[in-house]
């Protein structure tokens, strides 16, 4: 036993991250399942929004350079970030790799591993002959959004914006062409070649791991498996499947839990929306009364930087500190995977990252939805509409729609759908359930 894990620990797998928080996160946690099962790991990542090395002494950090500070890139233009790497980082990705195997001949790398939006791992694996892994961070449906087809009419391409619409794509009922198309950039057309690239890339890989469960997504799943020659593997929520801090550099302030503590029993609406999403001061201000209305006790996390204009929360009047006092506490960065684990949460107004959503559904906890951008909307539809876990929140109505929540029978109903949603989360990473299958699956089929 002792001697076949030693021949195993020999066997390292090449992790790729994007430089993005939420994205950096759940690629972390699978890492950690692997190496649990007794892999090596080098989690390789652009310079740019670098993961802390020093979170996780048992991984090997490789950075490779991207040229992004040369480019002048703003640091919000996602689509732009994702062109620069995918166009820069094949060459110094392959030459890190084969310096690994030239200091450590003895060492075998089994696979690389890498976030869809850095595709470009897949030419490396390519070259160097070993299996590529492709993994999506974001909803399986989401996927959906990305192909793009030989146009039937002529020369060049048509979007799946288009293919959809004009040719009737057969919608998954757990997600319509609406939800899906709202989830695309809001044109398109600009980012179509790095789309047909993505779509080229991933299919050459062995296998497509989707941080999803099987019963929230079974039929985008079912479309997805039909479009896409690699065995697709829904192994989610990967940060049940391995718990782990996240390699972010965010410093958490555990504050507040001890302030959790204070607070009666599913009371408290928990505030969030990730680490990306930015709004203007009128937003800010507009939650401070909605929460300050409602009555209930809340922890509300605002990012610096999150707030246009604002280092923080300055803009806060003091009459609303004045009216909330302890009720309510506002932190920059919190602890979020305990907070939504902590009995005193009632509710998650959230701006539907897939990471929280997945996040919120593992614990039980309902969701107030203010989606932002991107896979949020679809994120959002799934909640609201199809899993019936929560509530779009209207402008101008965010105390009305936390009362609905917390303290109306149609609450009640969500609530409970909501703890259904956990019971059957805990079912799928128990043995012989469909996450756990899905890895053993994976492992036979393509890790040997
Ligand atoms: C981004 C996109 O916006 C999101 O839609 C996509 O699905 C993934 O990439 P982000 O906006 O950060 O991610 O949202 P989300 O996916 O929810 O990830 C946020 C992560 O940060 C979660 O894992 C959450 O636990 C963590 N977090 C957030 C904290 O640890 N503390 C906080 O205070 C806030």
């Amino acid at each position: 036993m002792e001697k076949q894990r030693e021949r195993v620990r020999q066997q390292r797998m090449v992790i790729v991250v994007s430089p993005f928080h939420g994205h950096i996160s759940p690629m972390i946690h699978l890492a950690t399942f692997l190496h649990s099962k007794g892999f090596s790991i080098t989690i390789v990542h652009p310079h740019f929004n670098s993961p802390d090395p020093l979170s996780h002494p048992e991984f090997t950090f490789l950075a490779i350079p991207d040229k992004l500070s040369e480019s002048g890139i703003s640091n919000w233009d996602l689509e732009g970030i994702a062109v620069t790497l995918n166009r820069n980082c094949a060459a110094p990705l392959l030459n890190s790799v084969e310096q690994m195997l030239l200091q450590n001949p003895d060492e075998n790398i089994v696979g690389i591993i890498y976030d869809t939006a850095v595709f470009f791992a897949q030419s490396v694996a390519d070259h160097l002959k070993v299996t590529g892994i492709a993994v999506r961070t974001s909803a399986a449906a989401r996927i959906l959004a990305f192909p793009v087809f030989p146009s039937p009419h002529g020369e060049g391409y048509i979007s799946s914006q288009d293919y959809i619409s004009d040719d009737g794509l057969q919608d998954p009922q757990s997600v319509s062409t609406k939800q899906l198309l709202a989830s695309l950039p809001a044109n398109p057309n600009n980012s179509i070649e790095l789309r047909i690239a993505l779509i080229r890339e991933i299919k050459k890989a062995s296998a497509i791991i989707v941080n999803t469960i099987d019963f929230l997504e079974q039929e985008a799943l079912a479309v997805i498996r039909e479009h896409f020659a690699p065995s697709i593997f829904a192994i989610g929520p990967l940060h049940k499947l391995a718990p782990t801090g996240s390699a972010s550099r965010l410093k958490e302030d555990s504050s507040c839990i001890s302030w959790l503590n204070k607070q009666a029993p599913k009371s408290v609406v928990y505030v969030s929306f990730g680490s990306l999403a930015a709004m203007d001061g009128e937003e800010l201000v507009n939650m401070a009364w909605g929460l300050a209305n409602s009555d209930q006790p809340f922890l509300w996390v605002v990012r610096p930087g999150s707030v246009r204009g604002s280092e923080w929360i300055e803009s806060l009047p003091k009459t609303f500190h004045e009216r909330v006092g302890e009720r309510g506490k506002i932190v920059r960065w919190a602890p979020q995977k305990i907070v939504l684990e902590h009995s005193a949460v009632g509710a998650f107004w959230s701006h539907c990252g897939w990471n929280s959503t997945l996040e919120s559904i593992s614990e039980g906890v309902p969701l107030l939805c203010r989606p932002f951008f991107g896979d949020q909307m679809l994120n959002s539809g799934y909640i609201c509409n199809m899993w019936k876990v929560g509530l779009e929140l209207e402008k101008g109505k965010i105390a009305e729609g936390i009362r609905r929540l917390m303290k109306d029978e149609e609450g009640m109903e969500i609530r409970k759908r909501a703890m259904d949603l956990k019971e059957k989360t805990e079912a799928c990473l128990r043995e012989g359930g469909s996450t756990i299958t899905s890895f053993n699956e994976f492992s036979k089929q393509i890790l040997g």
